[in-house]
């Protein structure tokens, strides 16, 4: 595998527990994060996952992964004070070799490894970043903080950005190092810095679980009725 994928994990409040922070919430039994990594090193292209976790939790995090892969390299370092800072550790906890760089959100557990491959292949075809995008099913529509609609957005040219994004992992250093203030999206960063972002077509099973209303989405996923 040239791929190293990233996962920061290291939101506020993150415990271990039920009815604990998103990336340790539990899905049927098992951590959100845990799905997902499972998921990542499942994908054949990947050789390394990276986790960035809450400095107090690392060896927690560190037994709760350990024997998820016996061919991939899974590292838990500490995170920072935000999401971005939290990617750029893992970043530099990386290893030189992985050419390719995947940042993936907990919360999108059930990212399949095609969904990987997919990003990671294109990638690898020359693309600096890339991102699994969706259509919007709903109208969307700019609105003032008074309530006031503004605009209606043209939906057919709009997309939903899904994780895992990919990068050269040039790009991805080269964005971080230019970013001044805190993003939560690592492609937004790469675009700032005028990186072509290329999409690619994401996946329904990638969706955030966020709301009660994902969680129950995604056991009826796990459980094979899709
Ligand atoms: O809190 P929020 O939903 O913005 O977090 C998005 C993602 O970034 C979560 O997976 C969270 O664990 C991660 N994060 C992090 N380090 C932080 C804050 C958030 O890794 N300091």
């Amino acid at each position: 595998g040239d791929v190293a994928v990233l996962v920061p994990a290291a939101g506020q409040g993150v415990r271990l527990g039920p009815g604990g922070p998103k990336a340790l919430r539990s899905l049927r039994g098992e951590p959100l994060l845990v799905h997902a990594v499972r998921r990542m090193t499942a994908a054949p292209s990947v050789g390394c996952v990276v986790v960035a976790a809450p400095p107090e939790s690392v060896p927690a995090v560190r037994d709760l992964l350990s024997h998820l892969s016996e061919r991939v390299e899974v590292l838990v370092v500490p995170g920072g004070a935000s999401r971005q800072r939290s990617v750029a550790a893992a970043l530099a906890a990386t290893p030189d070799r992985y050419d390719t760089v995947l940042v993936h959100d907990a919360a999108r557990a059930l990212a399949p490894p095609e969904l990987v491959e997919r990003v990671a292949g294109a990638v690898r075809q020359g693309h600096a970043a890339v991102i699994p995008v969706l259509p919007v099913v709903d109208t969307i529509k700019h609105v003032q903080p008074s309530g006031e609609v503004m605009a209606t957005l043209d939906r057919s040219a709009l997309r939903a950005v899904q994780t895992p994004q990919g990068f050269r992992r040039s790009a991805l250093v080269e964005a971080h190092a230019a970013a001044v203030d805190d993003h939560t999206d690592d492609a937004g960063m790469a675009e700032k810095i005028g990186v072509p972002v290329w999409t690619v077509p994401g996946e329904e099973s990638a969706l955030k679980i966020t709301r009660p209303l994902d969680l129950a989405i995604a056991e009826l996923l796990l459980d094979g009725v899709s």
